[in-house]
């Protein structure tokens, strides 16, 4: 049976794109066959996909708007905002940033998605441990999964790749870490 997670969060910016994207690039070369669903009308996914194309880049997963079958695994990247449904998504990753506001807004997200039967994965999203209010707020997610500022993330969006399948940049193996401890977060507790 094919597994659908969704990227959600009732705030805008927090990075649900980037996590959606760097989630299809490592279920893809881990070599599951993926589907990047894109639930946004800015269609952000799909503006990825034609950068890919522009550069030469083969997507190793696929990025559409309408629900193909044949996949294994299927990734729903959300707009910002609390649906009242995911479904057919069991799992849901949401990022946040680590500032005071975010964070209970966040919150108020978690309680939701908990209410609609969902198996929830927390990601403190762009953490910069130089600033105390974010080492503070850090502490809501030991054994969690964080991803730290970095161009890294940028810069792969702009070339059409992801953590996964890029090559020979700075930090790559501490980007790919993250994304592979998010990715087991994932994996932990069936579909
Ligand atoms: N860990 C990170 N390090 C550095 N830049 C990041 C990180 N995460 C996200 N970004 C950047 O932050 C910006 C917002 O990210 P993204 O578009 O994924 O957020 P979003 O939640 O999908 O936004 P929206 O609500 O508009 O859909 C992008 O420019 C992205 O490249
Ligand atoms: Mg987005």
């Amino acid at each position: 049976m094919a597994r659908h997670v969704a990227v959600a969060s009732p705030k805008g910016g927090v990075g649900k794109t980037l996590i959606a994207l760097q989630l299809a690039g490592h279920f893809a070369v881990r070599g599951e066959r993926v589907c990047l669903v894109d639930h946004d009308p800015q269609g952000s996914c799909l503006i990825f996909g034609k950068v890919a194309t522009n550069a030469n880049v083969e997507l190793p997963f696929v990025p559409t708007t309408a629900m193909v079958s044949g996949f294994d695994t299927y990734i729903h990247d959300y707009p910002p905002g609390l649906a009242d449904t995911y479904a057919p998504c069991r799992i849901v990753v949401v990022p946040t940033l680590l500032d005071a506001a975010s964070y209970l807004v966040h919150k108020r997200g978690l309680r939701h998605f908990q209410d609609l039967g969902l198996r929830v994965i927390p990601v403190a999203q762009r953490v910069r441990t130089d600033r105390k209010e974010q080492r503070d707020l850090l502490k809501h997610f030991q054994d969690g999964v964080v991803l730290r500022d970095r161009a890294l993330y940028a810069n792969c969006y702009g070339k059409g790749l992801t953590v996964a399948s890029a090559r020979g940049l700075p930090h790559l193996g501490l980007a790919q870490s993250e994304i592979e401890r998010l990715a087991q977060a994932v994996d932990g507790g069936g579909k």
